[in-house]
């Protein structure tokens, strides 16, 4: 492990799944890392998620007890966004919500020293848009880890039409230190992978819905016929199925009719079933 010169601070924005497993991931490899949430308790919460997973990775030997704790150390919680005035590299991990993003990169516009990188973790909206928010898109670009982010090797580099080239190196640079491999997309719905990724959950709901198999044949047969590690309605559970819903939307508002959320999603959602997350989705999860 090694860090980037010229980051030492790294600051995140959310304390939700993906924002406390890049404050975990990104503590683990040296930098120091301030992770923002809006109350104590989403905060909290988020540390509790980094001590269940660098306790996961020491139970099964992929980190020394020592380094868990260390990279614990590392971290610091807060709710005031104004503590990431030290940040080198922040990575804005909240809500998937245009307005809100927007808001915060505003925010971070001003608060962060000139020069500092500022990422969005954001699935699908454009970062472009996001980085018109601020007074230096140069600095702007999106880095998509995906989830769970400390087992996961991928993170999606996604250069905005105003994205300067300093900034992609910062940022390959950063995530090759944290052990992770890029690959580089444009400024376009979805980027590669929630592009390809989100339809296919979509289409196995639907089989589903339609009665081609039942809900454990569609994902066994995905499984198994693609040696994919989960299935489309299991991985839909594991995402969040609201999550994949505002994706479906969005990739449905910009690319048309082809990408339109089946209609079982939108009950699911409706519903509260999202997953794991609320125990129950698709399958149930409640033990
Ligand atoms: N922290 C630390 N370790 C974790 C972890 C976490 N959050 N989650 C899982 N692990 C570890 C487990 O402890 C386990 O370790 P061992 O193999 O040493 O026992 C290992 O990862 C595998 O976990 P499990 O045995 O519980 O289960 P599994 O073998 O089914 O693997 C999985 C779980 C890694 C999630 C695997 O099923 C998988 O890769 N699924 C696909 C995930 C995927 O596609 N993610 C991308 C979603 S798309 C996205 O994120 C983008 C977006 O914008 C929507």
């Amino acid at each position: 492990m090694y860090t980037v010169d010229g980051v030492e601070t790294v600051g995140v924005v959310g304390a939700g799944t993906m924002g406390a497993g890049i404050a975990q991931v990104a503590a683990t490899a040296g930098y120091d890392v301030v992770m923002r949430d809006v109350e104590t308790e989403f905060v909290e919460d988020g540390l509790d998620r980094i001590d269940d997973s660098l306790g996961r990775l020491v139970s099964r030997e992929s980190l020394t007890e020592a380094t868990a704790a260390a990279a614990r150390r590392r971290i610091d919680g807060t709710t005031d966004l104004a503590d990431l005035g030290d940040a080198d590299l922040v990575v804005e991990a909240v809500l998937e919500q245009m307005d809100v993003k927007q808001d915060v990169f505003a925010s971070l516009d001003e608060i962060t020293p000139e020069g500092a990188v500022l990422a969005t973790n954001t699935s699908t909206l454009s970062v472009t848009t996001i980085a018109a928010a601020t007074e230096r898109p140069g600095d702007v670009v999106g880095l998509h880890f995906m989830n769970p982010v400390p087992v996961m090797e991928g993170v999606e580099v996604v250069r905005a039409e105003t994205t300067a080239d300093p900034t992609v190196s910062l940022v390959d640079d950063f995530a090759d230190s944290l052990d992770k491999t890029t690959w580089e997309s444009a400024d376009r719905p979805g980027f590669v992978v929630n592009r390809v990724l989100i339809p296919w959950v979509c289409e196995g709901i639907r089989a589903y819905d339609e009665g081609v198999a039942s809900k454990e044949d569609v994902d066994t047969g995905l499984k198994l016929g693609t040696n994919a590690p989960m299935g489309p309605l299991e991985l839909g559970d594991h995402i969040g199925l609201d999550v994949v819903l505002d994706a479906a939307e969005t990739l449905h508002d910009e690319l048309g009719d082809k990408y339109r959320p089946p209609v079982l999603l939108e009950r699911k959602v409706d519903a509260g079933h999202l997953g794991k997350k609320t125990g129950c989705g698709f399958y149930d999860y409640a033990e």
